[in-house]
């Protein structure tokens, strides 16, 4: 989460304290782009696909204010969270609002730790969660098979890596905003700035604006690679992952826009954007608890016979807290 230097534009003609000046951005952005319910539900399900059980314990990496790993010990009375980031302001904002909100029994399970999530060693997890696109800080080929090796090492047999991943041709344009209302009259606005086709790198920014008519600009800038799913799942390979399988979104039969059901797929569309979940898994497929006890593996879908089609509000869709 960068935007260290979010900057206050008054509203013109008004007085008096603009309450873009006022708001707090970690707030603003949990409410715009976390549903870490959701998240939970899905790499459970993942999770319990391959291993026959609820997976207990999980590495958020790159966890921010930690949304993930607090809702993760409150989930259930056996289950145990670390966070990890390197930037110490999210951490104590998370510390703050969002361990602190949790019964003293589950705030008891969640660890946050200020680091690398490279070199910061954590008890083996059964899951390793990498969300909202983090990893896509790491622009060379060799930062990123290290961090998938340094997330490897950190799981426990049966574990899996679930990684987030965004595309599609409409994620490479510039000057693109998509606007969405997250209540209280505040406006979440995403913004991409640049995409460079040679190197795939792309700049975004979410901005907020208050009814008020003042702007928090900049509140978080995001400087990626665009890494594809084949340059992932290759790396995944290369960094000694057993395994790697995409789970595709959905789209909802009548708007076209996702559905927030993700089903295990070979192939799919092409979409102008798309979101998509990556498990990889320290285990060959087949030698899970779950493969050998029978548990039924997901589906795949029928993404062959499925119309292409564009999404209206694609970001609204992909960084929308409720389709996620
Ligand atoms: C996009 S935010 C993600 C926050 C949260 N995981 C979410 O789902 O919204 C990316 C976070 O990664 C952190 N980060 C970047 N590089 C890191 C590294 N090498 N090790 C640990 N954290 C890192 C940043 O400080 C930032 O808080």
């Amino acid at each position: 989460m960068r935007g260290r230097d979010p900057q206050v534009a008054r509203a013109p003609r008004r007085r008096g304290r603009p309450l873009a000046a006022d708001a707090d951005r970690y707030e603003l952005y949990q409410r715009s782009v976390q549903s870490p319910e959701f998240d939970i539900a899905l790499m459970t399900r993942i999770y319990r696909t391959h291993n026959g059980r609820p997976p207990l314990r999980l590495r958020e990496d790159f966890c921010g204010a930690a949304a993930l790993a607090c809702a993760w010990a409150a989930s259930r009375p056996d289950r145990s969270a670390f966070g990890i980031d390197l930037d110490p302001e999210p951490l104590a904002w998370g510390a703050l609002h969002n361990l602190r909100a949790l019964p003293a029994a589950a705030q008891r399970r969640v660890q946050l730790v200020q680091g690398d999530v490279r070199t910061v060693r954590t008890p083996r997890a059964d899951l390793v969660a990498a969300h909202n696109f983090s990893f896509f800080i790491f622009r060379e080929r060799d930062q990123l098979r290290e961090y998938f090796r340094a997330a490897r090492r950190q799981l426990a047999e049966g574990g899996l890596l679930m990684l987030d991943v965004l595309g599609g041709s409409d994620t490479q344009t510039e000057d693109r905003e998509e606007v969405r209302r997250i209540g209280g009259g505040v406006r979440y606005v995403w913004e991409q700035k640049r995409h460079d086709p040679i190197n795939n790198r792309a700049v975004f920014a979410i901005h907020f604006s208050f009814k008020d008519g003042s702007l928090l600009r900049d509140a978080f800038t995001y400087d990626w690679r665009m890494w594809s799913i084949p340059e992932l799942r290759e790396l995944l390979a290369e960094a000694g992952f057993a395994f790697s399988e995409v789970y595709w979104e959905d789209a909802d039969g009548d708007t076209g826009e996702g559905s927030g059901v993700f089903r295990r797929r070979n192939q799919a569309p092409a979409e102008g954007c798309w979101m998509a979940v990556i498990a990889a898994g320290t285990l060959p497929p087949g030698r899970g608890a779950a493969r050998r006890t029978g548990t039924k593996t997901a589906k795949s879908g029928k993404a062959a016979g499925r119309s292409p089609r564009v999404r209206s509000d694609l970001f609204d869709h992909l960084f929308g807290g409720n389709s996620r």
